[in-house]
């Protein structure tokens, strides 16, 4: 049997204070609780789940060039970088494996200044809205973005 596959879960500024601050928008669950989930959901799904957090934009660049030598995969919740970071959509434009961006909050329905992206640029698809539920469905994209299409092989 092959491997799992490992996918970085990356988390930018001011999640690790998720479940303590802004709980109406962002919900009751920690960020351990949220990294538990998903190496549990990631594991049911074949994944090696890498989870990380950083309030430093540089800091998140360096974790995705780490992303191209071990990872096959990639779900990022930029937080506030997502509106900003020019530097953090090119890193993602370099990482040749599935990108799929993941807010908790639907962004287009709160501050007009959240409704752009510049993560979105270099993802493969955007989940926003659905908590940290989303994150797991993220992950479910990523187990099916990584295997071949069943088809292929009956050719
Ligand atoms: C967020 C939305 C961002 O606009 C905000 O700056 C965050 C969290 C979300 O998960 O809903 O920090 O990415």
């Amino acid at each position: 049997m092959s491997a799992a596959a490992t996918v970085y879960v990356l988390n930018g500024p001011n999640l690790n204070l998720l479940g303590k601050g802004q709980p109406e928008i962002y919900g009751g669950e920690t960020l351990g609780d949220l990294e538990a989930a998903c190496v549990e959901h990631g594991g049911a799904c074949g994944l090696a789940v890498s989870f990380h957090q950083s309030n430093h934009e540089g800091e998140i660049v360096e974790t995705i060039h780490r992303a191209r030598e071990e990872a096959a995969a990639i779900v990022i919740n930029p937080a506030a970088y997502t509106h900003t970071s020019v530097a953090i959509m090119d890193a993602l434009l370099a990482f040749d494996g599935p990108v799929i961006e993941v807010h908790l909050s639907n962004v287009h329905r709160r501050e007009e200044f959240r409704n752009h992206s510049y993560v979105s640029k270099a993802a493969t698809g955007v989940i926003c809205g659905l908590g940290t539920k989303g994150y797991l469905l993220a992950l479910d994209a990523v187990a099916d973005l990584l295997v071949p299409d069943a088809g292929d092989s009956e050719g």
